[in-house]
């Protein structure tokens, strides 16, 4: 009997242990791999001029991988502001979540296919941008020509995306949507002025978009190519 609790409470110990180690946390390589934390910092702070925020660290990939899932719940360039708000609801994510998510537009470019239909076929397209922005993207061809998302400063994590929003001056149509006469305009005016609004609020949603659908421990695997399952 003695040696039945024993086992018993072994079981117990180790299924605590295998729960322990399957959790998100902040020093989760500090004793496997400590160099690994202040490598990555030092490599993302030189990049990027965005918030810091905390991210848990020990999530694992997929091992497996579906095409018409992610086209089905990453939402396309001509989303319109409600399939935005779903979409990002569907994810456990607020309204407010995706507009300041969407400020990582801020940074980095699109390729012509995706803002063609925009060019060519809406009226709230700043007059002063389209032409240099339809000179580089033609109505057939030049697919993967690009354009920076933010027009004023695109290599500069700051408000200038939302200003150019104010400006109808958004490359995306789903970009444009956040200011179009909806639900949304008044967070983009708000951005627009105030950055530190903007950073705090962004850096919180990325936490936020952090923990949606990880995968822990064995719910995963670590893939030795980042694209493809082990
Ligand atoms: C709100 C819904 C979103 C839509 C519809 C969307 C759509 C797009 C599209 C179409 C591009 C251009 C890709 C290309 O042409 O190759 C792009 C680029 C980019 N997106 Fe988003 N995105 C969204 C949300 C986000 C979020 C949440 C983030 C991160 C927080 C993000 C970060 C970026 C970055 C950094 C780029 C530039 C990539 C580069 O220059 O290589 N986007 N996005
Ligand atoms: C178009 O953008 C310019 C800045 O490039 C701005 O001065 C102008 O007001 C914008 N036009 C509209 C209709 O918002």
């Amino acid at each position: 009997m003695a040696a039945a609790s024993v086992s018993v409470q072994a079981i117990v110990l180790l299924a605590v242990a295998a729960v322990a180690s399957a959790q998100l946390s902040a020093t989760f390589y500090d004793s496997s791999c400590p160099r690994a934390l202040g490598t990555i910092r030092s490599a993302v702070t030189a990049a990027l001029g965005g918030p810091p925020y905390t991210v848990l660290l020990g999530r694992r990939d997929s091992t497996t991988a579906s095409l018409s899932q992610a086209n089905s719940d990453l939402p396309p360039p001509g989303s319109s502001l409600a399939s935005l708000i779903s979409g990002f609801a569907r994810k456990g994510l607020t309204t407010t979540d995706m507009v300041a998510l969407s400020g990582a537009h801020t940074v980095g470019q699109a390729q012509c296919a995706n803002f063609r239909s925009r060019l060519y076929g809406e009226s709230n397209l700043n007059q002063s941008d389209a032409a240099a922005l339809r000179a580089n993207c033609p109505q057939s061809g030049g697919n993967g020509n690009l354009a920076p998302m933010d027009l004023e400063t695109p290599n500069t994590f700051d408000g200038a995306f939302f200003r150019g929003l104010l400006s109808q001056r958004g490359v995306l149509h789903s970009d444009q949507q956040l200011f179009s006469g909806g639900s949304t305009d008044a967070l983009v005016q708000s951005y627009a002025s105030n950055a530190a609004q903007f950073r705090n609020d962004f850096a919180a949603a990325m936490v936020r978009m952090g923990s949606v659908g990880v995968l822990t421990g064995s719910q995963g695997q670590i893939r030795l190519s980042c694209s493809s399952v082990n």
